[in-house]
């Protein structure tokens, strides 16, 4: 797997290793909160309509976790019906990896929590992920290494994001976008067959840190009446840099993976893309050429729910059988960091 080099060209191709997968999915859960705030609920709180909303992002409505309830609540919410999915109970995980930028606290890791809600024995190692929405795509790169070299059996991997509470919900540039969610698979070896993670590429680029930040709330501007005043703790966006960023670095990413392990695009069943912004979808989606069809997308319901974008789409898309055993679904993502990815699996 690549971890390192940029996706430019054909020279930079990561090694890959021969032979068969070392891990698999082996089941799919997410949750969704009841709440639904729509594009007219925002038209009456900022300066926005639901036709601007719809154009420049393809989102009708997201949902947004009610008054008590906690990123970790959700993130067990989605592990439990992955592990429902893989018929695995839970004391029988090996590992607990938390993609999330909106843990429950600063310290200690939501996995901590989630371990205790689902039942996890209570010796199982569980920590978080910080990649922003290519949070789904680290951590399933990182529970492959911990299940090739053989350190562990299972290991649950869930994207949630509450991003709700860190929003500005007067600044209309990025508050329609964002929504809440957790998505989570349960990870097991390979069987010897061609099914399972058959590569992944993950890269970060930190002179474009600035573009997407939340800048207060940590130790460089630590919580103060200032700080929230100044909504420093807060998400900060750079629209324009970002989607351009996007549409470049998803493209080459899951190129140069789908590339360098000799397929080709035709063979990709299903592209479970990061749900950003509809027309970075599609920009991407043109350029690779992939058929529109082949491309799936529910970013108009739930919005942008950064980490846990990609394994809400998937299970959904699982559950509702549409992607079926044995299909080859590429994945990408791109946010905060900039950190970005993409990972090939034979579902
Ligand atoms: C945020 C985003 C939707 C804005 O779309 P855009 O086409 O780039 O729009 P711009 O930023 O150029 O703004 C165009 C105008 O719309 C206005 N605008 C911004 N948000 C608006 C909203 N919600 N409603 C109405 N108008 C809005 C701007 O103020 C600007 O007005 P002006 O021309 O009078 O200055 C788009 O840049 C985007 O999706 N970027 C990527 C964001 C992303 O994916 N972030 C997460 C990464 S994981």
């Amino acid at each position: 797997m690549s971890h390192r080099g940029d996706s430019r060209g054909a020279d930079n191709l990561p090694a890959r290793p021969a032979g068969p997968p070392k891990s698999r999915i082996l089941g799919t859960g997410s949750f969704l909160p009841p709440l639904t705030r729509t594009n007219a609920d925002l038209e009456a709180m900022v300066e926005t309509s639901d036709s601007w909303i719809r154009e420049r992002t393809g989102i009708r409505e997201r949902r947004v976790a009610p008054p008590g309830m906690l990123t970790s609540d959700m993130a067990a919410e989605a592990a439990k019906a992955a592990l429902l999915s893989a018929d695995l109970p839970p004391h029988k995980l090996d590992l607990i990896v938390v993609a999330t930028i909106t843990p429950d606290v600063p310290m200690p890791a939501t996995a901590v929590f989630v371990q205790q809600k689902i039942g996890a024995a209570p010796t199982c190692p569980a920590f978080d992920l910080s990649a922003a929405c290519a949070g789904f795509i680290y951590g399933i790169t990182v529970a492959d290494k911990f299940l090739a070299s053989g350190a562990a059996e299972h290991v649950l991997v869930i994207g949630v994001e509450m991003l709700s509470r860190v929003v500005n919900w007067t600044d209309r540039s990025t508050c329609v976008l964002f929504g809440d969610g957790a998505g989570a698979v349960v990870m097991g070896r390979a069987t010897g067959d061609d099914r399972g993670l058959l590569g992944s590429s993950i890269y970060s680029d930190g002179s474009l840190a600035n573009s997407l930040i939340i800048p207060g709330g940590g130790t460089a501007a630590p919580l103060s009446t200032e700080t929230i005043a100044q909504r420093r703790n807060t998400i900060h966006m750079k629209g324009q840099d970002i989607f351009k960023a996007a549409v470049k670095n998803l493209y080459s990413s899951s190129q140069h993976l789908v590339d360098s392990m000799g397929l080709h695009n035709d063979d990709v069943d299903w592209v479970v893309p990061h749900q950003a912004n509809m027309r970075i979808i599609d920009q991407v989606t043109m350029r690779a050429n992939y058929p529109k069809g082949k491309v799936l997308s529910n970013i108009e319901r739930v919005g942008n729910t950064s980490s846990a974008s990609i394994p809400i789409l998937l299970d959904e898309r699982v559950k509702d059988g549409t992607i079926k055993p044995s299909d080859l679904v590429l994945m990408c993502a791109l946010g905060a960091g900039l950190s970005w990815g993409a990972a090939l699996v034979r579902m």
